[in-house]
Formats: structure tokens, sequence, C-alpha cells
């Protein structure tokens, strides 16, 4: 590959980010900045994202975003070898907001543009931190998405597997909400559930032992709901001791259950596509830390490496975004100025 700078800017969903990576001549990514400015306070009295409310956040801030990662990298805008964005999926509002922006960059800078698919940019994270080489298992796991993928090149994803109802991420805001816990909830889910037994609730893990490595949350979600609802007081509250102890069962059930799907997946990934370099988690809930020991454990019984990025680099930001525009850009794979913002855009 040759040296590269490339601007990375991301607007699909809650937070307004930028960033700017370097490619040396090795290949190897540097995040010279990574700023991100979130919009949890905007959207919190809510208990959620509001679409209207995210995109004109990103509006307000996103020149100012952009304006510090080049300052913090100490670069100047006419130094970058292209300018990308995330085009989709998400909240097309917001998406247009980091697109345009890119867009007039790219046009004034005389620079090339590259719409980095947002689900892309999760899964080529490991390749910037790690430096992971092709084919790799990945297990993708946000808020909007949960899948299990063969990566065996950029733009080469096979799905083993997807969840059939909820994502992930969704079931841990859900139940935050259910126990009244504030947005974002897995974050929250994950400190509460810090202090709690893993063990007094016994919920399911939906679909273990299944041939294919798909997911469902759903029935997991009502065994909550119905352990919470039976432990409420007449107005409705829930000991702090109760909060702790469904939030540490529900986490652990998840991670039972991910754990579970993943060794189905890396049977079916060397069946389909040879021996893979390592098992990736990426993805918001790949910030969480009983789901990377869990994880480690199952990686480690059948000889893989794990590769989970440090949490800043699981949930949304820029640099993922610049390292897949890179890592596109070197492949001279660009976007023409009048692509079309992407609300939808499956790997
Ligand atoms: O990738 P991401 O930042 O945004 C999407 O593209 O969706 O993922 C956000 C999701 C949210 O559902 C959030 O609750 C979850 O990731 N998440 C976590 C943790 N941190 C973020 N879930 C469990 N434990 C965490 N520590
Ligand atoms: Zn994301």
């Amino acid at each position: 590959m040759r040296p590269m700078l490339v601007l990375g800017i991301e607007t699909t969903c809650d937070e307004t980010a930028a960033a700017v990576v370097r490619v040396g001549a090795d290949g190897r990514g540097t995040i010279l900045s990574n700023v991100v400015r979130t919009q949890i306070e905007d959207h919190a009295p809510y208990g959620g994202v509001v679409p209207e409310i995210a995109a004109r956040a990103h509006v307000e801030v996103v020149d100012r975003v952009v304006a510090e990662a080049l300052r913090q990298a100490d670069t100047k805008a006419g130094d970058l070898d292209a300018v990308a964005a995330a085009g989709g999926p998400g909240l097309v509002g917001g998406v247009l907001v980091g697109l345009t922006t890119a867009k007039a960059m790219a046009l004034v800078l005389g620079k090339p543009l590259v719409a980095v698919n947002h689900l892309e940019a999760h899964a080529l994270t490991a390749r910037l931190t790690d430096g992971v080489a092709f084919p790799f298992l990945l297990l993708l796991v946000s808020g909007g998405h949960t899948q299990l993928l063969a990566v065996t090149g950029v733009g080469a994803y096979a799905k083993l597997g997807t969840t059939i109802d909820d994502a992930i991420g969704e079931a841990f805001d859900k139940v935050a909400k259910l126990l009244g816990l504030p947005y974002p909830g897995g974050p929250e889910v994950e400190r509460r559930a810090a202090g709690g037994d893993p063990r007094r609730f016994a919920f399911p893990r939906p679909l273990q032992g299944r041939p294919e490595p798909d997911f469902s949350l759903s029935g997991l979600k009502t065994a909550v709901r119905i352990a919470a609802d039976g432990l409420r007081d007449p107005s409705g509250a829930l000991t702090e001791k109760d909060i702790a102890d469904i939030c540490a069962s529900f986490q652990a059930a998840v991670a039972d259950m991910v754990a579970d799907r993943c060794r189905v997946a890396i049977r079916l990934f060397r069946e389909r596509h040879g021996e893979p370099t390592a098992l990736v988690v990426a993805g918001g809930v790949g910030a969480n830390q009983t789901l990377r020991a869990v994880l480690q454990k199952t990686a480690e019984a059948v000889g893989l490496p794990l590769v989970v990025p440090p949490p800043k680099l699981c949930t949304d930001n820029g640099a993922m975004i610049a390292w897949a525009g890179a890592e596109r850009l070197g492949l001279g794979l660009t976007d023409a100025l009048d692509v079309a913002p992407r609300a939808r855009w499956p790997l």
C-alpha cells in the first residue's frame, strides 16, 4: 500500500465524529486524531435516539468536529489524500450531514471521495488496531446489527449467521429501559451487573446447540421482563440488588449465547472458507468486558486469537471510517460526488 492520509467522518447515529488516519508504506494505520462529539444528552430525555434531533445536532457541530480532527492531527486539509464519510446504513438525515460535508471537502480540495459502509468500517477496525489478515471470522454486534460473517477481503463478506429478531445492543438497551436505567443502556447494564449475582436468574439461552449460528433475543428479553415485574414493589420500583442481579444474569445469558453461536460459526467457517486468522469482535457491544472474557475462552479453546479493538474504537468513531476509506482508496474504490446516502445497506 502507498502512504496515505485520510479524513473519516461518521454521522450515522448519535455521535458526530471525525478522525485522521495515516497509512504507512507497510500498510499499517496510525490514528492521528479521533474526535467524538456524542449527542447522548440530547436524546436522554426521550430514552432513545430521535432521528430529527440527531440530524440537527450533527449539522450544528460537524464543521467544528472536522476542524478539530484536522487540528489535533496537525494536518492541513490540502494534505489529505481522500475524504471518507459513512454513506450508511443509519438514520438517513444524519448520514446526509456527514456525507455532504465530505462531498463539499472533496470537491473543494480536488481529492477523491469514499462513501464507506458503516458496518464495513466496524468490520475492518481490527486491521487498523491489530493488523489482522484476511480471512477472519467477524462477530458484529451493535445497536442495529448482530451478524457472524466470514471476511475474506475488503468488500467480501459471507454471512454465516444473524439475529432472527432483535440486535444484541438493542436487547441491552431494551432491558435497561425496562429496569428504569438511563439511555444508552449497554454500558449502564454492564456497570450495574458488576455488583450483581449472574446465577440468581436462570434466563434462557435461545437457539443454543442449533447447527446454524443464528441469534434470537426476544425470548430472553421477555424472560427478563417477567422476572423484573415479579419483583416490583407496589410503586413499580425495583431494589438496587434486584437490578444488579437481573443485569448480571442477563449479561451472563447473552455471553453464553454468543459463545455458543461463535463455536458453531468457527466450525462452519472452517468447512466453507478454510482456517480463519482470528475471531474478531466489532461494534458497540464489543466494549462489554464480560463478553470479551467469555469469548477469550471460546477462542482459546479452538486455537484462535481473539481480537477486540479497544472500547473507544468498538463504539462509533471517525477513525474506523478513515481506515475503511483508506483500504478502499488503496484498491481504487472511490465514489462519485453524486453518491446517495443509504438508510439500509447490508454488507
Ligand atoms: O456500534 P454502536 O456504537 O452503534 C451502532 O452502530 O449501533 O453500538 C451501540 C450499541 C448500543 O446498543 C449500546 O447499548 C451497545 O452498543 N453498547 C454496549 C456497551 N457499550 C455499548 N452493550 C453492552 N455493553 C457495553 N459496554
Ligand atoms: Zn456502529
